[in-house]
């Protein structure tokens, strides 16, 4: 028997709800495919400001770093919304280990569920064919350059008047910019051979190396197709013709954005799994948030951690098995009509919609 350690981090709002849900499906495919899964629970977030003072303490990162994979929920909420640049905020902790772990690669399959084409706000003609995948740079960019408040007396506001200056320095470097884009070339050739190169290079330095970088790497791969898109471009084209797209490579802020904009193609964000990839242990993670509005409720949809989890077992333990399996529950779940309330439709009788450990349940009754 395999065993692997799972270090689970919960985090905040529906969190907790969520990643219980996950676990279930990985005892299940424990227990059928004759694999042991251990799992240590970590500290990360809001509630580890609550309980030590820091958003990633040092035992949390140690927990992973001891594990053979991590499974992250969300973390965040109102309850540590700051804008005091003294205070600790949960998306530190969430930044943090995505930097310590060197987690530069974030993958996040965008895939239509037959069954929920019409819970897209799309017609269901432009989200026929859609299958495409984001790769986004996770540890550079914006995210993670120089960063400062100044509360000058003088000289910031209208007409020399007292008021504050901040700035983020978006920064990134040729060998950064490198793996990520070999990253996605080498993905994009166990798929449909296309990388679209998504960056504002009529605009942004760091594009224009970006834009150079990406050539010269795909110079490497002549069985691939790269195009460039601008960004602006990019936001509308996902809406107005989805279906061209197989890879989408783009810089750190641009795949938070796009992400969340391509999630509705599938019909929520609750649907978004992301795999968050490094040379060391990786990280699994939704897409979405904490989802505050709805935490405590039971309601959240359980899929995007669950397909997440699906993601661990492919390229964390080579399962490919057992997340086919995984990946064909949710779909048998999802052709029998069961919604939470995020992918229902007005269509939707009553008795289909369930809630978080419902779904969760109907996953591991498939398996
Ligand atoms: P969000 O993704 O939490 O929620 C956006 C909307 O989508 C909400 O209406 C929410 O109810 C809905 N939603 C999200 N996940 C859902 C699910 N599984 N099922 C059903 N509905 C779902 O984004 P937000 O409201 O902008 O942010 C809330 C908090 O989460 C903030 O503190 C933010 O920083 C944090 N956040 C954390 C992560 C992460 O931990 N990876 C990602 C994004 C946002
Ligand atoms: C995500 C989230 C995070 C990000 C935040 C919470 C730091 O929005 O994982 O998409 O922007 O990376
Ligand atoms: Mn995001």
């Amino acid at each position: 028997t395999a065993t692997y350690k799972i270090c689970l981090l919960p985090g905040d709002g529906i969190g907790p709800e969520i990643i219980a849900e996950g676990v279930k499906v990985l005892d299940a495919v424990g227990a059928k495919f004759d694999t042991a899964f251990e799992y240590t629970e970590a500290l990360l977030g809001g509630i580890a400001i609550d309980e030590t003072g820091e958003a990633l303490p040092e035992e949390t990162l140690r927990a992973a770093n001891a594990s053979d994979a991590v499974l992250l929920a969300a973390v965040g909420g109102p309850k540590w919304d700051t804008t005091d640049p003294e205070k600790p905020r949960p998306e530190q902790g969430l930044l943090g280990i995505r930097k310590e772990l060197g987690l530069y690669a974030n993958l996040r399959p965008v895939r239509i569920f037959k069954a929920l084409a019409d819970a897209s706000t799309l017609k269901s003609e432009i989200i026929d064919g859609v299958d495409l995948l984001i790769v986004r740079e996770l540890t550079g960019g914006l995210y993670f350059g120089a960063r400062e408040r100044f509360y000058d007396e003088e000289g910031c506001g209208v007409d020399g008047a007292a008021g504050q200056r901040a700035y983020d320095t978006l920064e990134y470097r040729e060998y950064e910019i490198e793996r990520i884009v070999h990253h996605a070339f080498e993905t994009a050739r166990k798929r449909r051979s296309r990388v679209h190169s998504i960056d504002k290079a009529n605009v942004l330095e760091t594009s224009r190396l970006w834009r150079e970088v990406a050539h010269r790497v795909a110079a490497e791969y002549p069985d691939v197709e790269i195009a460039d898109m601008l960004v602006d471009n990019a936001a509308m084209q996902l809406i107005n013709n989805p279906a061209q797209f197989d890879v989408v490579v783009t810089e750190n802020m641009f795949g938070d954005i796009l992400s969340d904009e391509a999630s509705m193609l599938t019909g929520s964000l609750g649907m978004l799994a992301s795999a968050s990839l490094g040379d060391g242990v990786a990280l699994y993670e939704p897409s979405h948030g904490s989802a505050p509005d709805i935490a405590g409720k039971g309601i959240a949809n359980p899929l995007a951690q669950i397909l997440s989890v699906e993601m661990m077992l492919r390229y964390s333990f080579n399962m490919q098995d057992a997340a086919d399996a995984v990946a064909a529950a949710v779909e048998a779940v999802l052709d029998e009509g069961w919604r939470t309330g995020d992918i229902a439709g007005a269509e939707t009788p009553a008795d289909k919609i369930v809630g978080t450990v419902a779904m969760g349940d109907l996953v591991v009754s498939k398996l």
